[in-house]
């Protein structure tokens, strides 16, 4: 069979990885040790068994005491290196990372600390790996509208150094409405707008997603298909949504590989992609995710391949002309 090795080797993109979310046990301890940070594990092993989640709340919960050993420029650059080198490895040509300010700036890292260590990871993964990369900052929706107001405001020193803004955490009780002020603000500073909705939220948050925020692409949004009006007009709009398979079975969105709707996404004709999320925590990169997912949908073949490919492209932020090249 040869459908894996085309899998692992064909060009992609991926538009839905949190950067912390890339963050291995094995570089976790390394940071502790660095940086004179006790951690709440006593070993690496210790720490990866924890990994057991029952919903979003509870790999959050992990997630966010996993980044506490970011404190240096060095930090966030060696976090997203060792990221750019898995990309690398499996033909990831574009990529598109997610970061949480909220995470490091409440803890007394500094924007600039953050965004300059991330930045210059992205800068040389191009001129060493050819891999064009962006940033986009996300908000976190379990906390208040205002301090994502001041979240951007010190952003904007760095604004040439990411394309657009995110929403991301703990979905239920948090709508994107909650929202709708600061990506107004976004949106005149012509940042690139996406949301995550529908992940564990009702199909009603990627309605509001789309007619408050405007977004221009659907993180996760499997709960579209809840409602069929909604699926029509994801595909009459050409709205792309970001899918994470090995994600939405670690965090029991969807019981097995087998289970997931991602065949009758592509069957909608919607522009579903195919992402890692929190790849560290998930078990699993780009190729494990789709060659795990094929592996389960034994009616996906080589078409399906394409067509995930070239969606990931269409979906991506790069210039048209830049488009072109791979569509
Ligand atoms: N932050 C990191 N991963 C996330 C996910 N899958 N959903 C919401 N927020 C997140
Ligand atoms: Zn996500």
């Amino acid at each position: 069979d040869r459908l894996p090795a085309l899998l692992r080797a064909m060009p992609k993109a991926e538009l839905h990885i949190h950067i912390e979310g890339s963050l291995e046990p094995e570089l976790i301890f390394k940071l502790a040790e660095r940086n004179g940070v006790k951690l709440a594990y006593p070993s690496v092993e210790a720490l990866r068994a924890a990994y057991a989640f029952t919903d979003l709340q509870s790999f959050l919960d992990i997630y966010y005491a996993g980044a506490s050993v970011l404190l240096k420029e060095q930090d966030f650059f060696d976090m997203a290196w060792a990221y750019f080198e898995k990309a690398a490895a499996d033909n990831v040509v574009h990529a598109e990372l997610f970061f949480d300010p909220q995470t490091h700036t409440e803890r007394g890292v500094p924007m600039g600390t953050v965004i300059r260590g991330l930045e210059h990871a992205c800068r040389r993964a191009h001129a060493e790996m050819g891999i064009s990369a962006s940033l986009i900052l996300c908000f976190l929706r379990h906390l208040s509208e205002d301090a994502a107001m001041a979240t951007l405001e010190e952003a904007l020193p760095y604004r040439q150094h990411f394309i657009g803004v995110g929403l991301d955490s703990s979905e239920r009780g948090h709508p994107p409405e909650k929202f709708a002020r600061v990506f107004a603000r976004c949106r005149e500073l012509g940042l690139r707008i996406v949301a995550h909705a529908g992940e564990e939220g009702p199909p009603e948050y990627i309605r509001s997603a789309l007619d408050v925020l405007k977004v221009e692409r659907i993180d996760h949004g499997v709960r579209c298909v809840e409602d069929p009006a909604l699926v029509r007009r994801l595909a009459a709009e050409r709205m792309p949504l970001t899918v994470c398979p090995l994600s939405n079975v670690k965090l029991c969105v969807f019981k097995t590989l087998a289970d997931h709707n991602l065949p009758a996404l592509l069957k909608a004709g919607l522009v579903a992609t195919i992402n890692s999320d929190d790849p560290a925590y998930f078990g699993g990169y780009m190729n494990d995710n789709f060659v795990q997912t094929f592996a389960a949908l034994p009616q996906w073949g080589a078409r399906e391949a394409w067509q995930l490919a070239h969606n990931s492209f269409e979906a991506s932020f790069v210039p048209e002309a830049a488009k072109q090249a791979w569509v």
